[in-house]
Parts: structure tokens; C-alpha cells; sequence
């Protein structure tokens, strides 16, 4: 058969199809999400997440040094206080427990680069994200406390903040906190495109942060809307973000490419608790393959435009990279 173009030709080889890939990663641009919990001895599975848990303090060093042997070095620590209050005060306490993770997660090892969630649903009785005003969140009221979080945690060690509530004007709010306080260098990773998605579930569980009432829909995206994703992303872009976000990454995979082609700034994707609940539970009972399917799951989102993944599977991918497997 007389065929010019046999695009089968670039796949005859393992050694010519890794050459001619298109999309390359490396462990580097991994970022790894943990919680940490009030108490001492402590590192408890989470149910919902199996291999997932929750550490204390004197515990997180196991963690954190079996990451680094994997070759991740970016983490974003997560907060459960062990008393939650109205205006989430142990988001910015000054000994409060994420604050007390990152100065322990410094002490492990100056090769880590530590991020922090700045939100307040796991601080407060509520679990809204921000203040109530009646059964409102207060958007205006929430950026103060919202800066306010940012900067303990940034004394206390985080190198760099991601704001993850959906207030309006907080990425304006925290940078300007930052640099009357001559942090003008720590950079600030803005959850811009955050929906309101069913994929947080097993999170909730596990940070106990789930709504007493109510839902997240007046703060977090509808998902039906792409156009607004943009306006999200540009706001955080005019308000001094340094690097942007989508989230979930699974499913929003248009959005990332969408958002990675109208900004110019590098952009992550947050692979969230549902995308590895599922895969984690569908592995165990044996109808897909783990591996296989993280890899494919993680490629994909790069290959959207993803530059920074976050994922509850860093190290199991950090290895498939190294070892070729994919990237
Ligand atoms: C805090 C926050 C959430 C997640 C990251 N930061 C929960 C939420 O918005 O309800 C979700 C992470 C995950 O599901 O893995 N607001």
C-alpha cells in the first residue's frame, strides 16, 4: 500500500517514542500536600484517602525525609487545630499548628520549599472559608484575616502562600500584608480557578473542614463556566500573583490549557482528594492498574499545560519519573 504518511513509523521503538515525546517532566515541579495535626505520636490514616494520614508534629519528619529520598521537595502543609473557633484565630495564631509544622518542617531540612494553604474552613466552627456575617461570608471582613494567615505563616517559615479561600481581592490583600512587612520576595501561588466540586469530599474528611451549612457556591467557581475562569485568573494576574492555579485537575483539563494560553505566568494544577480516592479505591478492588493510571492521570494534566502539579501521589510518580516511566 503506497501511504506517504505512517505515523506508526515514530512508535517502532521505546528509545524513538521517548525521544519524539512531547511532554517532558521531572520530580521538580511535584508539589506534595500534607497535614499536620495538633497532639504528639500522632499519624493517623486517613479513611477516605487509604496511605494518606495526618501527622503531628514530632511525626513529620519520617514523611518529609522519605519524600526527599524520592526527590520531592515541595510541600503545602495543611492545619487541623485542635479547636476551632467563629473567626478561625488558629489560622493565625502565632503557634498555631501549621505555623508550628512549617518551623519543624524547616528544621528537617533546608532543601525543602514549603507552601501554605491560606484558608480559614479548617479553623473555624463553621468551616466556611471566611467570616459570617449572618449566614453570609463576609468577603471584605475575611481579607484582613486572610492576610493576617498569610504572614504567620510566612514567619513562620512558609517560602511561599496560597490562598485557596475564593474571596475577592484576597491575592491584593496578602500582597500588600507581605510587603509592609518586607517580605516582597515571598511569591504568592493564587487558587484562581477553584470550583465548587465534589472532588473535595474525601479532603473534608480529612481536615474535618466540611460546611456546618450550606455549600461553597457563592465563593468557588460554577463549573459550567470557562469564560469566568479567565476573568478569575486575570484578576489574580492584576492583583501580583506569581503563579496561578486550576483546580481540580482531572476533568478541568480544558481549563488549564485555556488558562495557560491567555497568561504568562506558570500555572498549577491541583489533583484533589476525590481524583485520588477514586483511583486508590478502584486499584484495591482490582479493576485498574495504580501505576499505570496515576501516570496516565499526571501526563495528562501536563500534557494540558499544567507546570506544577499537586498531588497525593508525588512520591509514587517522582519515582515513575525517575525511572522513565514516564516524562
Ligand atoms: C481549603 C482547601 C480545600 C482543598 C484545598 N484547600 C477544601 C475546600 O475548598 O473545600 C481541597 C483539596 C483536596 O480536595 O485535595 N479551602
Amino acid at each position: 500500500m503506497e501511504l506517504i504518511q505512517r505515523p506508526r513509523r515514530l512508535r517502532q521503538h521505546p528509545a524513538l517514542r521517548k525521544m519524539v515525546r512531547e511532554t517532558r517532566m521531572d520530580a521538580s515541579s511535584l508539589v506534595y500536600p500534607m497535614f499536620v495535626v495538633e497532639g504528639t505520636n500522632r499519624k493517623e490514616e486517613i479513611p477516605s484517602m487509604a496511605g494518606q494520614y495526618r501527622y503531628s508534629v514530632d511525626r513529620m519528619e519520617e514523611k518529609l525525609t522519605e519524600l526527599l529520598d524520592a526527590g520531592v521537595t515541595n510541600v503545602m502543609l495543611f492545619g487541623i487545630p485542635a479547636h476551632k473557633d467563629a473567626v478561625g484565630s488558629g489560622a493565625y495564631a502565632e503557634d498555631g499548628i501549621v505555623q508550628q509544622g512549617f518551623r519543624k518542617a524547616k528544621a528537617v531540612s533546608p532543601d525543602l520549599y514549603l507552601i501554605g494553604d491560606v484558608c480559614m474552613c479548617e479553623y473555624t466552627s463553621h468551616g466556611h472559608c471566611g467570616l459570617l456575617k449572618g449566614q453570609e461570608v463576609d468577603n471584605d471582613a475575611t481579607l484582613e484575616l486572610l492576610a493576617k494567615t498569610a504572614l504567620s505563616q510566612v514567619q513562620a517559615g512558609a517560602d511561599m502562600v496560597a490562598p485557596s479561600d475564593m474571596m475577592d481581592g484576597r491575592v491584593g490583600a496578602i500582597r500588600r500584608l507581605l510587603d509592609q512587612n518586607q517580605y516582597q520576595n515571598v511569591p504568592i501561588m493564587a487558587y484562581s480557578v477553584k470550583f465548587a466540586s465534589s472532588f473535595y469530599g474525601p479532603f473534608r474528611d480529612a481536615a474535618d473542614s466540611a460546611p456546618a451549612f450550606g455549600d461553597r457556591k457563592t465563593y468557588q467557581m460554577d463549573y459550567h463556566n470557562r469564560r469566568e475562569a479567565i476573568k478569575e485568573a486575570l484578576l489574580d494576574v492584576a492583583e501580583g500573583a506569581d503563579l496561578l492555579m486550576v483546580k481540580p485537575a482531572m476533568a478541568y483539563g480544558d481549563l488549564i490549557r485555556e488558562v495557560k494560553e491567555q497568561t504568562n505566568l506558570p500555572l498549577a494544577a491541583y489533583s484533589v482528594s476525590g481524583e485520588y480516592a477514586m483511583v486508590k479505591t478502584t486499584a484495591a478492588a482490582g479493576f485498574i492498574d495504580e501505576e499505570s493510571i496515576l501516570c496516565e492521570m499526571a501526563v495528562s494534566a501536563y500534557r494540558a499545560g499544567t507546570d506544577v502539579y499537586i498531588t497525593y501521589f508525588a512520591e509514587e510518580l517522582a519515582r515513575c519519573m525517575a525511572s522513565g516511566r514516564i516524562g
